[in-house]
């Protein structure tokens, strides 16, 4: 009797603790339910890179629009169709974020080695740290073990992204609705370190603004007309676009930030010394972006009973 006694209550506790557990991430939670998982993402994110560069900036920036709406939980991946709106066409989303084949290629060879296991938004956290690293970054321990939204919200991709047109006030005030500080918001910044904008996002800059560098301005100017030819590209970081390194912060340092939301950060303002500290110290801005980055990765996920493990990270199952 006794020992019965003592033997459920610690057993009772043990579920306790495994209830616990599973409210957070781990970095092993698929060491033995998908012990090749990691490896394949790896694997197919170099492959995506090597063959376009920008690639790596795609799914970095994927994450992030993931995390900011409701979460880390892969909402962004999922398709509208005729019954549902997704994240998709949301103003900072449509025509603009890339990587979904990507995203579908890792999830169809995860798949194939273990059927429901990993899911979308774990691909999505760890295909965004190995492509910092394929494009020369630091790399980090990713969290894993979120599970995949059964909704999205347009409306709150609309709210809770940041816009270009911000200035530091309203930067500063959307990412410490997430949690972030001054600081981890200027860190975050730095992925401008890598990829591209669309002429539509950086023309009232350099056609109308005078905290940018004048042959900086003229220089962006051919491709970038005053009307129209919205979706012509142009580098975030004029000196190394596909390397992920400090050169952003040197660039804002040199007023060739190349949106509003960009030169705002180094403007006569309360951030100016964490960009001139990043800009001299690649070390200390690798680190604290990298530490940034998981508590980006941790923003809401859903763990336990919530949410399910996508089969089509496009589709709910
Ligand atoms: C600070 C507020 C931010 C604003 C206002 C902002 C805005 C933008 C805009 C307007 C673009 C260009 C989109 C286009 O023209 O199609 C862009 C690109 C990009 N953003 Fe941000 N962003 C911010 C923070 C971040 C953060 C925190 C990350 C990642 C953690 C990030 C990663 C990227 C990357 C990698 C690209 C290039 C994507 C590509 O080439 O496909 N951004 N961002
Ligand atoms: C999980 O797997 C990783 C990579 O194979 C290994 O380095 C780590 O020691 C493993 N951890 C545990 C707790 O099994
Ligand atoms: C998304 O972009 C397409 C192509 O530019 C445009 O036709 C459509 O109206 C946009 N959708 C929304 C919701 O803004
Ligand atoms: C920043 O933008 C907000 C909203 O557009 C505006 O109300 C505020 O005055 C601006 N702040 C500064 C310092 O320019
Ligand atoms: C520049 O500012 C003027 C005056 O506010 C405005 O009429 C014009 O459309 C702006 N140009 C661009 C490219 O934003």
């Amino acid at each position: 009797m006794a020992a019965s006694f003592s033997f459920s209550t610690s057993f009772s506790m043990f579920l306790v603790l495994v209830g616990m557990a599973s409210a957070q991430l781990s970095s092993t939670y698929y060491n033995s339910s998908c012990p090749n998982a990691l490896s394949t993402i790896k694997s197919a994110v170099n492959s995506a890179v090597s063959k376009e560069l920008r690639m790596g900036a795609s799914l970095l920036r994927l994450h992030f629009h993931d995390c900011f709406v409701n979460g880390c939980d892969g909402s962004i991946l999922l398709d509208d169709t005729s019954t549902f709106t997704g994240e998709k066409t949301a103003n900072p989303n449509n025509g603009s974020v890339r990587g979904f084949d990507v995203i579908d290629t890792i999830k169809t060879q995860v798949e194939n080695i273990c059927p429901g296991i990993v899911s979308c938004a774990d691909i999505v956290a760890v295909a965004a740290r190995d492509s910092v690293v394929a494009l020369g970054g630091p790399s980090w321990t990713v969290q894993l073990g979120r599970r995949d939204s059964t909704t999205a919200s347009l409306s709150t991709a609309n709210t809770d992204i940041p816009a270009p047109t911000l200035n530091l006030t309203g930067l500063l005030s959307a990412f410490s609705k997430k949690g972030f500080s001054a600081k981890e918001m200027v860190a975050l910044s730095g992925s401008h370190t890598v990829g591209q904008a669309r002429c539509t996002n950086f023309r009232a800059r350099i056609y109308n603004e005078t905290n940018i560098d004048t042959s900086y301005a003229s220089s962006l100017k051919s491709n970038c007309p005053s009307t129209g030819s919205d979706n012509n590209l142009s580098p975030l970081d004029t000196t190394s676009p596909t390397s992920f390194d400090n050169a952003y912060f040197k660039d804002l340092v040199s007023k060739k930030g190349l949106l509003h939301s960009d030169q705002q950060l180094y403007n006569g303002g309360s951030t100016d010394s964490q960009v001139t500290t990043y800009s001299t110290s690649s070390s200390t801005f690798l680190t604290d972006f990298s530490n940034a980055m998981v508590k980006m990765g941790n923003l809401s996920p859903l763990t336990g009973s919530s949410g399910q493990i996508r089969t089509n990270c496009r589709k709910t199952n």
